[in-house]
């Protein structure tokens, strides 16, 4: 199967009242392990890269096994997403390289650390749509500002210094026609999102509620959205690591997100800890190894286990068969034709 439209993706998820877990990739392992966990589930994906992927594994190696991946697994539907795209540019070499999802960041500056101002947004997603629908590519927008950095990406701080304002988030989605909204609710990238199991002070799923209500069929997207199970932690502190404790978004608040229209769930620290943790355990107990098989085998198991569980709680679950993928050019005449409609539907107060 070709690589599918995300935005066809997330249509049909929210069909099916469902979410799709996004995971990042920076390698063939971690491919891998996201291609048995959909395989395993029967799970449409989302793989994306961010721009730190892009260049640590160089934009032909990455693209080129996602392709592989789009072979060998013809009943999996696979959007290929750019995580973070920090400017026009970033969005315009991916679509060219062929993803057919791209995440335009402007809210923050292009050097991916300063926040801007909500017209600088608006202007930087709506010229990086322009570009896009014409190409039947998906462009998923944020407003707000997610708390950490990954990969060199991020404002820093906690996540609760530029929450999501729901009046803003609608005048976002009517001027920029994305189809896919990153909202920030109080969660950051990385491991260290809360210092304790996060309440309604510090995630703030009402706020998420908020914007639903207000834009009830725009695709919401959940960022920083990994548990960080502290079993997980355990298992990297155990053979050698130095975690501080910490807590993640708990999977019962991604399931409310879901109920009230997150469709789409960022996930990449988890996998990462999964993958360390497997990694050190072999390092640390068979010191004798050295062949990297005998420790990326059990990385890649271990990252298809957390895959496969998400992709039950999200409830994707099952869902990899149930509608025919349309070509990117036919989805390109939709928003051309108007049938699929970049306007979002907008709830009185
Ligand atoms: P985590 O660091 O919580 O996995 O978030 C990943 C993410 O949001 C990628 O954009």
């Amino acid at each position: 199967m070709p690589l599918v439209s995300m935005r066809q993706l997330l249509d049909e998820a929210a069909k099916g009242g469902y979410g799709v877990g996004a995971f990042n990739v920076n390698d063939m392992e971690q491919i891998q392990a996201i291609m048995g966990a959909a395989k395993e589930t029967n799970s449409p994906v989302i793989i994306q890269a961010s721009r730190g992927a892009r260049q640590f594994a160089q934009d032909k190696y990455l693209f080129h096994l996602i392709l592989a991946a789009a072979e060998l697994n013809p009943e999996i539907p696979i959007a290929m997403h750019q995580d973070h795209g920090n400017s026009f540019e970033t969005c315009k070499s991916a679509i060219e390289l062929g993803y057919t999802s791209v995440m335009m960041d402007g809210s923050l500056k292009e050097d991916g650390k300063t926040p801007a101002s909500f017209d600088e947004n608006v202007a930087v997603t709506k010229k990086v749509v322009d570009f896009a629908h014409p190409r039947g590519v998906t462009v998923e927008g944020e407003i707000g500002v997610l708390g950490g950095v990954e990969d060199g990406h991020g404002a820093g701080g906690s996540g609760l210094e530029h929450i999501t304002d729901p009046d803003q988030a609608v005048e976002f989605a009517e001027r920029t026609g994305v189809d896919a909204l990153a909202i920030a609710i109080g969660t950051s990238h990385g491991a260290y999102k809360f210092t304790k199991k996060p309440d309604g002070s510090v995630l703030k799923m009402d706020v998420l509620i908020k914007i639903h209500q207000r834009l009830p069929n725009t695709h919401l997207v959940m960022h920083g959205s990994s548990s960080v199970p502290k079993d997980l932690q355990d298992i990297v502190n155990e053979y050698g690591g130095k975690l501080k404790e910490t807590w993640g978004v708990p999977v019962e608040e991604i399931q409310l997100g879901i109920r009230n229209g997150v469709r789409k769930i960022n996930v990449d620290t988890d996998n990462r800890l999964a993958m360390t943790g497997a990694i050190r355990k072999v390092l640390w107990t068979q010191p004798e190894k050295f062949d990297p098989r005998d420790y990326m085998k059990p990385a890649r198991e271990a990252m298809q286990k957390v895959v496969a569980t998400r992709m039950t709680q999200f409830g994707q679950a099952g869902h990899a068969g149930d509608y025919k993928p349309v070509t990117i050019a036919e989805i390109a005449k939709g928003y051309a034709d108007g049938s699929l409609t970049t306007k979002p539907l907008v709830a009185a107060r």
